[in-house]
């Protein structure tokens, strides 16, 4: 991929990256890229430091990646933030993570106008603190009009909760005669997804090494790539993105067609 003299913004690339950028094909580029953030507690663990030590410092890799992706024209990047399941966590870190999350959005959000992304979130967002969502509101209305790169947060997610409200909403329509039954397809139910109107995931990252997809996107990754990475979430950077990038462009995506 050729570098291009005008970016989005003036982000500097190391010379490692320079030659992985140039190593990409950009005719197989993922459109969608979805990105399970994992190892922040194992991160700070091995440093002897409390847990959310590790959230906080997970707050650089989120910014290298979304700047990245978007210098990269992605369309669309989710990233999972926290999970319906992740409510089992002590208290205590809970609310460390929303109180990130609220900071993370504070400080962000005139980059990510700068940068021309719009901000959305994925997820039973009417569970979440009265101020986060507050924020997560003013986040998305802010940066409606922006068309460089979609950027999902996936908070209160899972996704057989997702599939629960699609079917509740198509249950409804089709109570009131707005759907046929018979006629039922698969682009009515993405039509009820989070994520409607989006591609889905061409790629998903996970980070920690951990081998399984944690209730992640459960519909849309159905023929997503998948690349596991050791790296441990904080210590996620630009070039482990265009790692994965790079590995991906070698898959062969057959759909349960044959070799082309
Ligand atoms: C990912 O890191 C962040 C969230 C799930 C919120 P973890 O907190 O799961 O870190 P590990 O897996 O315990 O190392
Ligand atoms: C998945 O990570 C959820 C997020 C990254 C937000 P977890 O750490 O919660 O997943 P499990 O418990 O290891 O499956
Ligand atoms: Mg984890």
């Amino acid at each position: 991929m050729k570098l291009k003299a005008e970016q989005p913004d003036p982000f500097l690339l190391d010379a490692r990256s320079k030659r992985m950028v140039e190593e990409l094909d950009p005719n197989r580029m993922p459109r969608h890229i979805a990105v399970i953030m994992d190892g922040n507690g194992r991160w700070a663990q091995r440093r002897h430091l409390p847990r959310v030590a590790g959230h906080r410092a997970g707050i650089e890799a989120v910014r290298d990646t979304v700047e990245m992706s978007r210098w990269l024209n992605i369309e669309a990047l989710t990233l999972y933030a926290f999970s319906k399941e992740n409510w089992k966590r002590p208290k205590s870190e809970v609310s460390v993570l929303m109180r990130l999350l609220r900071e993370y959005l504070h400080k962000e959000l005139a980059r990510l106008n700068r940068n021309n992304i719009r901000f959305q979130v994925l997820g039973r967002m009417d569970d979440l603190p009265a101020l986060v969502q507050k924020d997560l509101v003013y986040g998305r209305e802010e940066t409606r009009n922006n068309t460089g790169m979609i950027f999902n947060v996936a908070l209160n997610y899972g996704g057989r909760a997702e599939l629960v409200d699609a079917f509740k909403r198509l249950a409804v329509r089709m109570r009131t005669n707005g759907l046929d039954l018979d006629q039922l397809n698969e682009s009515d139910i993405e039509g009820e997804l989070y994520t409607a109107g989006l591609p889905d995931p061409d790629l998903l990252i996970r980070t920690s090494g951990e081998m399984r997809v944690s209730n992640f996107l459960l519909w849309q990754i159905a023929y997503a790539e998948i690349w596991v990475t050791p790296v441990l979430w904080p210590d996620f950077r630009r070039q482990h993105l265009l790692e994965g990038i790079i590995e991906f462009q070698k898959r062969e995506r057959r759909y349960g067609g044959l070799q082309a």
